[in-house]
């Protein structure tokens, strides 16, 4: 299977080791959106560790998710343009709840910088973004 498959080429890449596991959890996680269940089994028959081991890890750390992620995307311009209007501020001042909501990418230079910040949801751009237009693009989204 592809989980497997994934599971099998991380653990060449770090060693079927005890230790590798937080790596690897953090490498799936990147690279598939969340953890399944079938990679849990996976890694716990390769790293010799119980299920229950594996799963116990996944549950403590929450940043690891075990459904694929159904968040509305927001793609948000930190080229330089952008950056040097604030960018960067805007994101830190976006509250917790809001940046679990909806997946931020990032994207460099949507062709707009005379009017950024700028990000982009749905094929859509909203400009001259500033902490409470984010917020509300961040509430709304789809
Ligand atoms: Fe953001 Fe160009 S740098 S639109």
């Amino acid at each position: 299977t592809p989980h497997a498959a994934r599971v099998a080429g991380l653990v060449d890449l770090h060693g079927a080791r005890r230790d590798a596991l937080l790596p690897l959890l953090h490498d799936l996680q990147a690279a598939q959106g969340f953890i399944a269940e079938e990679d849990i089994r996976a890694l716990a028959q390769a790293l010799n560790l119980s299920r229950a081991d594996v799963q116990g890890v996944v549950s403590f750390y929450h940043d690891f998710r075990t459904q694929p992620p159904e968040r509305p995307v927001i793609k948000v311009c930190r080229a330089e343009a952008c950056q040097s209007r604030g960018v960067e501020a805007l994101l830190e001042a976006l509250p917790a709840d809001l940046r679990d909501r909806v997946a931020l990418e990032t994207v460099y230079c949507l062709g707009l910088c005379s009017v950024g910040p700028n990000a982009l949801v749905g094929g859509q751009v909203h400009a001259r973004l500033d902490a409470g237009k984010l917020t509300k693009l961040a509430e709304v989204a789809q």
